[in-house]
């Protein structure tokens, strides 16, 4: 089974989650990249407006065929209680070109898996995940 570890990360624990997964099962790593990567104090008021108003970002192209891999491991962060808009956007994109993916997030709140955030964006894109997991930072 070939696996990808898909991943978009601001401040690094995306990052590392989703590194520690490829390492474990030998997947591909690959990152997710905005075309316009917010980072510092800015990141907080864009990337949380984009992700509570749902708004597609633009994505760099991704080398690799998404389409030879039999599961996708997804690594978002949440942004305001929502799936980051750059994973989002990824989603969306490549509806296509996936049919087994895990979806993992990664939080600060330590109470709260966010599997509301999940079952919002499988509503959206009319696709279920296939594994959920979350993190606490
Ligand atoms: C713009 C922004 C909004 C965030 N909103 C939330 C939130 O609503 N709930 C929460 O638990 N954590 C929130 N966080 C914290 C991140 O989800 C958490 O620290 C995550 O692990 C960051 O991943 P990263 O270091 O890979 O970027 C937010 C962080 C940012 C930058």
């Amino acid at each position: 089974m070939k696996d990808a570890v898909l991943y978009y990360s601001i401040g690094g624990h995306c990052a590392k989650i989703a590194k520690s997964f490829a390492e474990k099962t030998g997947a591909e790593l690959i990152e997710i990249q905005p075309v316009h990567k917010w980072t510092g104090w800015k990141a907080y008021p864009i990337c949380g407006y984009q992700a509570s108003l749902g708004r597609r970002v633009k994505l760099r192209k991704i080398d690799a065929d998404l389409r030879s891999f039999d599961r996708l491991v997804v690594v978002s962060p949440i942004h305001a209680g929502k799936v980051a808009a750059a994973v989002r956007s990824f989603l969306f994109e490549n509806r296509s070109h996936y049919s087994d993916v895990k979806l993992v997030l990664c939080h600060g709140d330590q109470t709260n898996t966010y599997e509301s955030a999940k079952i919002r964006l499988e509503k959206e894109l009319m696709f279920t995940f296939s594994e959920f997991e979350s993190f606490a930072d």
